[in-house]
């Protein structure tokens, strides 16, 4: 997938899905910003990509501030003087493996600040991305949406809700931005081997579960990051307003219930 000369912000770059984004696009030719909270660590990632002659600087960016993602939108459009695509990837996936519950024990300060990082920081970024593009008269958005979004998993009601929204949001969005030529898509993947991910699958019994639940393989941040580089690209150029099962099956099937022999089984 050609992202030749493409200048793309990355939002949530400093590890997990947004790291494997901003290599994988700047790999593929694109200008890659490296957006986060975490300072060093997009640093760090951004000058092992120029090491390797391809081009990336890091930015800082808390998506809970639209004071911060202007400033950073300014100094992308300072130094690279447009806006192609935007993969935004930021969240805390250990904030909400640690602290998400059930609605009768789920805090309000906790479903405030999922929603406000994950809902209302999607909002952020994509009107301050969007408005560039507009003016542009293109652009392409990737937000990362979760199967959870669509198909229920007990226990994270803060999470689930605040990404129905970012599905909600990215088809009346799409359908808002199209006179101008911006393209919005979601991706909603299942389980992906992210960091705070992977420990699960460390366990046989949890692997073995979580197998069962994919008719192929979990997948890797670099799998997702491939799907976002063909959105973000020019050959999807008639590609906006969809919400993208990239899940290795897990919302298709019922279970692995072998109600033939030989099925599952070989
Ligand atoms: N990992 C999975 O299994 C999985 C599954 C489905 C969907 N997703 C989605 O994919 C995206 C990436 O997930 P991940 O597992 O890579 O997450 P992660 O928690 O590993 O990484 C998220 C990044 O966002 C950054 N971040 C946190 N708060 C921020 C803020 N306020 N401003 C800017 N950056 C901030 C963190 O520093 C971190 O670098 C998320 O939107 C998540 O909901 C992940």
């Amino acid at each position: 997938m050609d992202l030749n000369d493409k200048v793309i912000i990355v939002t949530g770059a400093a590890q997990g899905l947004g790291e494997a984004s901003a290599r994988s696009f700047a790999a593929r030719g694109a200008k890659v910003v490296l957006a986060d909270i975490r300072q060093d660590a997009i640093e760090a990632h951004a000058k092992l990509l120029r090491d390797e002659g391809l081009r990336a600087i890091a930015l800082p960016m808390d998506v809970t501030s639209s004071a911060s993602i202007e400033a950073t939108v300014a100094r992308t459009l300072k130094k690279w003087q447009r806006i192609d695509g935007l993969m935004h990837s930021a969240m805390s996936a250990e904030y909400i493996n640690n602290n998400d519950r059930r609605i009768t024990e789920l805090d309000e300060a906790v479903w405030d600040r999922v929603i406000d990082l994950v809902l209302t920081g999607t909002y952020r970024v994509v009107k301050a991305v969007g408005n560039v593009m507009k003016d542009q008269g293109k652009g392409s958005i990737v937000l990362t949406a979760t199967v959870d979004a669509v198909i229920a998993q007990a226990g994270i009601d803060a999470y689930s809700a605040a990404k129905g929204g970012v599905v909600s949001l990215t088809r009346s969005a799409a359908a808002g931005l199209s006179p101008e030529g911006v393209r919005l898509n979601a991706i909603c993947p299942s389980f992906i081997t992210t960091p705070d991910q992977a420990e699960f699958l460390e366990v046989p019994e949890k692997r073995k579960v979580f197998d069962d639940m994919h008719l192929m393989d979990i997948s890797t941040p670099e799998d997702i990051a491939d799907y976002a580089a063909f959105l973000l690209s020019d050959q999807a150029r008639i590609v906006t307003g969809a919400i993208h099962m990239v899940d290795s099956g897990y919302t298709c099937f019922k279970g692995k219930l072998a109600l033939r022999e030989g099925i599952y089984t070989n």
